[in-house]
C-alpha cells in the first residue's frame, strides 16, 4: 500500500478507469483506490469498479433529491476519504466548486482532443471526434489537463497527437484516440503518485502543477 489516495469519476464505459485498476493490481502504478463514482448507474465503470473490490458510489440528483444535494454528497465522500487525486476518467458533470476549492489544484482530467480545440461545452465524447472528423483534421489526440472552475480551461499537463489517416469516421478516431489514452493517463497519475508532478497553491490557472521533473523524465516529445 503506498499510502498515495485517488478517487474517480465516471460515467461512461470506464476503459480509463480499468487501465489505473490494471496498473495498481500490476504494481506499476503506487496509488490506492479509494473510490469510483458515477452520475450513471449503467455505466460500465461502475461494474468495473465492483469487479475490482473499489467502494463504488452512484450519486446523482435523483439519488440524491436535489443537484445540491448530490454536490454535498460528493464533497463529503472526497473529504471523507481524505484524498490525495480526484481524477476525471470520462465524467460528464461538472465538478462542484466546493470540491474543487477542497482539493484545490489536485483534480484532473483527460480529454479526448488537443485542446483549446473541440473542448467547452458540448465537446464531450463522440461529439469531439466528429467535430474534428467534420473540420478535415489531419491529427488528434488527447489532453490531459487540471480541471478549474472553467470547461477544459486548467493548466495543460500533457499533449499526445495521432496523425489520423484520409477518410477516418469519428469512431475510428474516437478508438486511436483511446488507445493514446490507455497508454498516457495511468502514466500521469503515476508521475502524481510518485511527486513527480506536484500540485501548487497558486491561483493562476497555468501553475496549478509543478510538471518539469514529469516532463523531463520524459525526455523530447517525438513527432506523431
Ligand atoms: C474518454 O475518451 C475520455 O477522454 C472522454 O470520455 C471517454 C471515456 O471513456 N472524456 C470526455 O469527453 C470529457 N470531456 P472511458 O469511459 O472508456 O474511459
Amino acid at each position: 500500500m503506498s499510502g498515495y489516495r485517488i478517487g474517480v469519476l465516471a460515467s461512461g464505459g470506464g476503459s480509463n478507469l480499468q487501465v489505473l485498476m490494471d496498473k495498481i493490481r500490476a504494481g506499476d502504478l503506487p496509488a490506492e483506490l479509494s473510490f469510483v463514482l458515477s452520475n450513471n448507474s449503467k455505466a460500465g465503470a461502475m461494474a468495473k469498479a465492483k469487479a475490482f473490490g473499489a467502494s463504488a458510489y452512484h450519486v446523482s440528483s435523483v439519488t440524491e433529491g436535489s443537484e445540491s444535494l448530490a454536490e454535498g454528497r460528493i464533497l463529503d465522500l472526497v473529504k471523507t476519504h481524505n484524498l490525495d487525486l480526484l481524477v476525471l476518467a470520462g465524467y460528464m458533470k461538472k465538478v462542484p466548486p466546493a470540491v474543487l476549492s477542497h482539493l484545490k489544484n489536485r483534480v484532473v482530467n483527460i480529454h479526448p482532443a488537443l485542446l483549446p480545440a473541440f473542448g467547452g461545452a458540448g465537446f464531450y465524447g463522440h461529439h469531439v471526434h466528429a467535430g474534428v472528423v467534420a473540420r478535415g483534421c489531419q491529427y488528434s489526440g488527447l489532453t490531459i489537463h487540471m480541471v478549474n472552475e472553467a470547461y477544459d480551461e486548467g493548466q495543460i499537463v500533457l499533449q499526445r497527437a495521432v496523425a489520423l489517416p484520409p477518410g477516418s469516421t469519428a469512431e475510428q478516431v474516437g478508438a486511436l484516440v483511446l488507445r493514446l489514452e490507455h497508454a498516457w493517463y495511468w502514466r500521469v497519475v503515476e508521475a502524481f503518485a510518485r511527486g513527480r508532478i506536484r500540485p501548487t497553491l497558486s491561483d493562476k490557472p497555468g501553475e496549478a502543477v509543478d510538471a518539469r521533473d514529469f516532463l523531463s523524465d520524459l525526455g523530447p516529445t517525438p513527432d506523431p
